[in-house]
């Protein structure tokens, strides 16, 4: 019961990856809301860092920032360097930064596909591997992999996009394992379709290819798939990621949460 206490007090570093911009930004704005030390990271020019720290000032934890390309295990590293030097040892790491590129399979262009599995997938790994040595020898630490509903089931013209989302799901059950004994979780969340810019040119493309306007085509686009036919809001993500963090989800580990719409419960 003590601990429950302590650890329900204390402030993290956490460190999210792509929280520049929509999902990975409304997840730091929870953890740094909740008090703890948040790493903010993404590709972005001068001033929209000095904007996103002017944003994050105002809460009582530390923030820094680091715009490490982390397509590259030495960017991950850099990544990591920066982190520990901002607000030192993350014991939370949420594996958040992802990109999309839609074509069929037969056609789809190699640049594309190596990059969205270093990003989506590769990435993750690096990043696991530099932080879990020091979370096992504190013996708590937290892992969460933003991974969508396309590393539970597919759709077409997504052919890089579900290799590496099931290969992240596959990821984050292989770290519970191995870290069950030292008091480390480690859980994907599965996404359907959230309102950022990640998914505007999926919605763009509907509208030029039907000639209609962006709402209908966003409404198209998510009531294609989800029975709920509403975008989940990035805030919706990040609360489900601070839960995860807390006490009382101790013993949630290896899981892979929907947060979809009923999507993948067809
Ligand atoms: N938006 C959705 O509907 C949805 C659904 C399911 C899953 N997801 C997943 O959620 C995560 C966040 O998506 P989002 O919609 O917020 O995307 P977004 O485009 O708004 O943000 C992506 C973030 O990743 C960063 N990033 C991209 N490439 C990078 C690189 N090479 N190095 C460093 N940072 C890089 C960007 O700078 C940005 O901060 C992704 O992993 C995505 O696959 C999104």
């Amino acid at each position: 019961m003590r601990e429950f206490v302590v650890q329900q007090n204390q402030s993290h570093s956490v460190l999210i990856t792509g929280s520049t911009s929509g999902i990975g930004l409304a997840i730091a704005h929870c953890f740094a809301r909740a008090g703890h030390h948040v790493m903010l990271h993404g590709l972005a020019d001068n001033e929209t860092a000095d904007a996103l720290r002017a944003a994050f000032a105002g809460y009582p934890g530390n923030q820094g920032f680091s715009s490490a390309d982390i397509a590259s295990e030495a960017g991950c590293a850099q990544l990591v360097a920066d982190t520990r030097e901002a607000i030192g040892n993350p014991s939370i790491l949420i594996n958040n930064a992802g990109i999309q590129h839609t074509a069929a399979a037969h056609e789809f262009p190699s640049d594309k596909w190596h990059q969205i599995l270093s990003i989506n997938l590769s990435a993750s790994f690096f990043l696991c591997r530099e932080l879990l040595p020091a979370m096992r020898a504190a013996r708590w630490g937290r892992i969460i992999n933003v991974a969508s509903v396309h590393g539970l089931v597919a759709s077409e013209n997504k052919s890089a996009y579900c290799a590496a989302k099931h290969g992240l799901v596959g990821l984050t059950k292989v770290l519970a394992l191995e870290n069950a004994d030292h008091n480390i979780t480690a859980n994907a969340i599965c996404p359907g379709w959230v309102e950022t810019p990640l998914i505007q040119p999926q919605i763009e493309h509907i509208a030029r290819e039907q000639q209609i306007d962006l709402e209908t085509a966003r409404a198209e686009l998510v009531g294609a798939k989800q029975p709920m036919a509403r975008a989940t809001s990035p805030d919706a993500i990040g609360e489900l990621a601070l839960y995860l963090c807390g006490d009382f989800a101790g013993t949630i580990t290896g899981a892979a949460l929907p947060v979809d719409g009923g999507w993948s419960a067809q």
